[in-house]
This record gives C-alpha cells, sequence and structure tokens, in this order.
C-alpha cells in the first residue's frame, strides 16, 4: 500500500502507545512511529512484552508493528520526516515552586515544543494529545511559530478520553472523539486533516469538533465529572454506613433515573490512576488564576472526599479488629488504581498500604498485573512486605484480607478453602464491594463492605 500520511506520535505512554497502534490498525496507508526518550519503553515496545498490560493490546501491536507502526528512540528524525505530530507527553503535577501540588508541570511538553521547532525543515500540523491547562495551545504556537524561515505550525487540540483497562475498546468504539482548531482557514484545514484520519473508522457524528480552549477545557472538566460523580456517592457512602441504609440499594435508585444514568455510581475506596486528581487540581489551579475562588474550592471538595474515603477505609479496619493493627497479618487483594491494567499510579492500595505499614501491620500485597509496580511504590518503607501473586496462597495466616481493586478473579475463589487457612477471627475489608457479602458471611467471615452495615459474629 502507498503511504499517504507520516504521522509521528512524541511519547510512547499508556496514551501515545496504545493510540498510535490503533491509528495504524485502521489506517494501513498512514505509517505511524512513535518516540520516546526512555529507551527501556521503546525496548519493551520493540519486545514480546510491552510496556503496559491491556486487554487486546498484545494482539493490536502484533498486527502492526513492523508493518506501519514503529518505536523508535531517533526523535530528531521522527520530527524531521513527518507531517503529522501528536504530543503526548505526560503533564504530572507540579512538585515545586509556584504552583507545586496543584498546576500541571509542563516541562516535558515546552521541551518537546522546542525539539520540534529545531528539528522541522517542513511545516507540520502539531497535535495535543496529553491533558494540558486551557491556552497551552496559544504557548506552543508562540513556541513554534517564531522563526521565519517559511516552517509553519497549526496547533490542534485532540485529548484523548481513553480509559485505562479497556484502552483498546475505547479506541476502537469512543463515544467521541473531539478536535479542537483555530477558526482560521489555515486551522480549519489543518482539523480536516486529522478529521480524515479518524473517520477512516469513527461515524462522522461522533468526530466533534471545537474552538481550542473549549477542546481543552472539555477534557479537565470530563475528568472533573467523573471523579465527581465517583466522590459523590463516596460520601453518601459515609451516611449510609450511619444511618443503616445500603449505598448499593440508593445507588440502584438514584442511576434509574435516566437524567442521572447508572454508571459511575459504586461506591468504592475512592479513585486512582494518574489523571483524575491531577487534572481536577489543574482544573482548581485554573479557577484560582481566575479569581474564581468559590469555583475552585468546590472542585477542590472532590479530591478531599477521595481522600477522606480511603483514611475512612483505614479507620473502618481499626474499629474492626479491636483497635490495634500492630503484629497483624493482612492481605491486599489487588494494588492496580483499578482492574485489568497493571497501573498503580495514584492507586488508593499505595496510601491504604503505607497507612497500615504505619499501624505495625504487616502487608502481603498480591495482584495478576501490577506486583512489578507495587515493588516499586512500597520500595524504601519500613515494615514487613511481602509480594504473593496468588490471592489464596497470599491470604494464608491472614487476619484480613483488604480487597482494593475489582479484578474479577476474585470474586470466584474457594472462599470456604481460604477462610480454612486464615486467622481468626478472619476478616474481610470488600474496598470494591464486588463480593457476595451474605456467602463470605456465612462461611464465617466477619465481612464489611463499604456503604453498608458490616456482617459480623460478635
Ligand atoms: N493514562 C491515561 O489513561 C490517560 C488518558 C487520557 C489522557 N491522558 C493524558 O495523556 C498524557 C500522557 O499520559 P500517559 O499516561 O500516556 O503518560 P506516560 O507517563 O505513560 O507516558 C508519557 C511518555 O512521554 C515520554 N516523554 C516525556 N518527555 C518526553 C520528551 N521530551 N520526548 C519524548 N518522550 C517524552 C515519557 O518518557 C513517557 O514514556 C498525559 O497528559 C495524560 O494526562 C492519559
Amino acid at each position: 500500500m502507498t503511504v499517504q500520511r507520516n504521522i509521528l506520535c512524541i511519547g510512547a505512554g499508556y496514551v501515545g502507545g496504545p493510540t498510535m497502534a490503533m491509528i495504524a490498525h485502521k489506517c494501513p496507508h498512514c505509517r505511524i512511529t512513535v518516540v520516546d526518550v526512555n529507551p527501556d519503553r521503546i525496548a519493551a515496545w520493540n519486545s514480546g512484552e510491552l510496556p503496559i498490560y491491556e486487554p487486546g493490546l498484545d494482539q493490536l501491536v502484533a498486527a502492526t508493528r513492523g508493518k506501519n507502526l514503529f518505536f523508535s528512540t531517533d526523535i530528531e528524525a521522527g520530527i524531521r520526516e513527518n507531517e503529522i505530530i501528536f504530543v503526548s507527553v505526560n503533564t504530572p503535577t507540579k512538585t515545586f515552586g509556584l504552583g507545586a501540588g496543584m498546576a500541571a508541570d509542563l516541562q516535558h511538553w515546552e521541551k518537546t515544543a522546542r525539539q520540534i521547532l529545531e528539528f522541522s525543515r517542513s511545516s507540520k500540523i502539531v497535535i495535543e494529545k496529553s491533558t494540558l491547562p486551557v491556552k497551552t495551545a496559544l504557548a506552543m504556537e508562540r513556541i513554534l511559530n517564531t522563526r521565519a524561515n517559511g516552517v509553519h505550525f497549526d496547533v490542534l487540540s485532540n485529548p484523548e478520553f481513553l480509559a485505562e483497562g479497556t484502552a483498546v475498546r475505547d479506541l476502537e468504539n469512543p463515544d467521541r472523539v473531539l478536535i479542537g482548531s483555530r477558526e482560521t482557514e489555515r486551522g480549519q484545514k489543518a482539523r480536516e486533516t486529522l478529521v480524515e484520519i479518524y473517520g477512516h473508522w469513527i461515524p462522522r457524528e461522533k468526530i466533534i469538533t471545537s474552538n481550542i480552549w473549549s477542546s481543552e477545557l472539555s477534557k479537565l472538566v470530563s475528568n472533573a465529572f467523573l471523579a465527581q460523580r465517583i466522590s459523590s456517592i463516596n460520601a453518601i457512602s459515609a451516611l449510609c454506613e450511619k444511618a443503616e441504609a445500603d449505598i448499593t440499594e440508593v445507588s440502584r435508585a438514584v442511576g434509574m433515573d435516566s437524567r442521572v444514568g447508572a454508571k459511575f455510581l459504586n461506591a468504592s475506596i475512592g479513585f486512582g490512576g494518574s489523571c483524575f486528581k491531577k487534572d481536577i487540581l489543574n482544573l482548581v489551579y485554573l479557577c484560582r488564576h481566575y479569581g474564581l475562588d468559590e469555583v475552585a474550592d468546590y472542585w477542590e471538595s472532590v479530591v478531599k472526599i477521595n481522600q477522606y474515603q480511603q483514611e475512612r477505609f483505614i479507620r473502618n479496619m481499626l474499629g474492626a479488629m479491636f483497635n490495634t493493627l500492630a503484629g497483624k497479618k493482612i492481605c491486599l487483594w489487588g494494588f492496580a488504581f483499578k482492574s485489568n491494567t497493571g497501573d498503580t499510579r495514584e492507586s488508593p492500595a499505595i496510601f491504604i498500604a503505607r497507612r497500615l505499614l504505619e499501624e505495625q501491620a504487616e502487608i502481603i500485597v498480591s495482584d495478576p498485573k501490577a506486583l512489578k509496580n507495587a515493588r516499586a511504590d512500597l520500595a524504601g518503607l519500613a515494615g514487613r512486605i511481602d509480594f504473593v501473586e496468588d490471592p489464596v496462597l497470599a491470604a494464608r495466616g491472614c487476619h484480613a484480607i483488604a480487597l482494593l481493586t475489582e479484578w474479577d478473579l476474585y470474586r470466584h475463589l474457594d472462599f470456604q478453602a481460604i477462610f480454612a487457612t486464615m486467622d481468626k477471627p478472619a476478616f474481610i475489608f470488600d474496598g470494591r464491594n464486588i463480593l457476595d457479602h451474605r456467602r463470605c458471611f456465612e462461611i464465617g467471615f466477619n465481612v464489611y463492605p463499604v456503604g453498608k452495615a458490616p456482617l459480623t459474629h460478635f
């Protein structure tokens, strides 16, 4: 097939890798190169063991790699040889200086912009794939269009809405694709180029276009709304525990209102992941920058409730286990921030593990995909930590199981056999409300769900 478009993606992470693999799969006429500063990551993308776990990703990469999908560390050649450049570098929360703990750290993004300027010999379309504060495109345009050498850059915003764990499915069949551009003739022409690429597999009515600032802001607001739903239901779960109501019953009644909808209404230990917290704090920072303190306080409370919910989970454990965890063995089922991913960034499990160690409990960490990341997250912490992949073996001799990630496999274990190997009284703290609580109770466990009355034998 004749190559009609040469596409580069800078940043081979959770977004850049899967997104480019999907474009390569759907657009065989495009030649796609993904570059990264991290040579280990690129080596992993080129190996049999990809750097991230995502259902369906292995097959997608196997079908395209070496044909029209390439992974490389040669950023300079990549910029020179490609006419369309996606920028998908990380934009974490700033940890230093003005805005520390709130604002986005744009150093990787700005470095990339400067590299694009330095190595470009022809005009390019530059696409913001990373999640960025509003008006970042303006800064990008200012950096890129500083040289009067006939090379012009059109900047588009095309935020990514995929969810880890379902990335391949989301990329194949997204709810929408958003493309923001300048309203100029050049801006619209650039936008049409990107619309044409997505149009190879996404129905035209799902590809929405907007002004560039709306596009940048829509990504932050989408994540803020999703996280807000989790914090809303988690706040009510605390009330349910006091008022003898059941959060699952409340969620069902509320979610059946078609104006509200049933999704994202499960009470839990709270949200994690690299995006929700950072993007809300970014939104909060923007609001404060514009003097909108009431609006900033409103959104900041979503993050505060999330923290409160995790601390509440620890307090419930302490209360249930006779106010001391010292010397007790507690098995953590799941460490990833959600199921079907090995990603542990901002996982509630990190906070919970840390707090349990502070209480001088011994912890046994179990997860089918995230143990490597868990080891790195917990490295250097004082206390006894073991890592055991098999959840049944991990629970052996423990006083309690804390279920922290909603992996499907935990639903189907032999709880009778697990109970027999545990120290008594045995406890289950179901931080995701996925187990059959009544059955576990009948086997002999003391069961503590989130947002409903515990089932205990005392
Ligand atoms: N992870 C998600 O689910 C998700 C979903 C939607 C949007 N996003 C956004 O997408 C962006 C990327 O997220 P991610 O999870 O893929 O991050 P990531 O950390 O997994 O990947 C980013 C990659 O960029 C590379 N990089 C950094 N600076 C570079 C440079 N100057 N040149 C080349 N490579 C460079 C890093 O080495 C890293 O491999 C973020 O802005 C994030 O908010 C993430």
